[in-house]
């Protein structure tokens, strides 16, 4: 089972997705975390190079390219071999960011995009995609503050340091495809607390008869 986590910065992806995990495994399930970009020694190196705030001048279609980079060895390294022995793989971002990432909000061809996708992606589908959704103001303020506190990466701003007008067309851009994809996506809402979302998590696996 491939179950993937995406949202805005701020959004509480990371924690959920620990607190999902920990869920299927008290039922039994062999449960692995990974995320986008990075989940291998190839792709943190390249996730180091895309949220460096240093990388600021980075043009548009080198980051798509790296962020396709990174994804075609994440796949192909991890994420595949262990479908195929039968783990579940939870996965903090998939194809969904760099629609809503580089498609919507850089404003890069939506159909290159998904040409790049389906060259590396093949017939590999996630089988349900948690959307957490809230404003980016909330979820900016939240980031910022554990940047401040030390508990997210200080050395991964790039995108924190975007506009907020940035951050709302990646909004928009996830609530678009949620929409074009009702079957896959199940969209959350992520200003609740953190309680309240687990719930909801977990209400929605358990609906979907994903998870036995
Ligand atoms: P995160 O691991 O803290 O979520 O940071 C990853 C950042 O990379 C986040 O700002 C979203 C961005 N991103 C893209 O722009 N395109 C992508 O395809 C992916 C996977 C992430």
């Amino acid at each position: 089972m491939f179950i993937t986590f995406e949202g805005i910065e701020g959004s509480g992806k990371t924690t959920q997705i620990k607190h999902v995990a920990e869920f299927l495994k008290r039922r039994g399930h062999d449960c692995i975390i990974t995320r986008e970009p990075g989940g291998t020694k190839i792709g943190e190196k390249i996730r180091s190079i895309l949220l460096d705030p240093r990388s600021k001048d980075m043009d548009p279609l080198t980051e798509l390219l790296l962020y396709i980079a990174d994804r075609s060895q994440h796949i192909n390294e991890l994420v595949k071999p262990l479908l195929t022995e039968g783990k579940t793989v939870l996965c903090d971002r998939f194809y969904d960011a760099t629609m809503a990432y580089q498609g919507f909000a850089r404003g890069l061809y939506i159909n290159l995009i998904k040409r790049l996708n389906k060259l590396i992606l093949e017939d590999l589908k996630p089988d349900i995609t948690i959307l957490l959704d809230l404003s980016p103001e909330i979820g900016l303020s939240r980031a910022w503050k554990q940047i401040d506190k030390g508990t997210r990466e200080s050395i991964e701003t790039r995108f924190e340091e975007e506009r907020l007008s940035f951050h709302k067309k990646v909004r928009e851009g996830y609530l678009e495809l949620a929409r074009l994809e009702p079957e896959r996506f199940r969209v959350i809402d992520g200003s609740m607390d953190e309680n309240q979302v687990q719930e909801e998590i977990i209400k929605i696996l358990l609906e979907s008869d994903i998870v036995k």
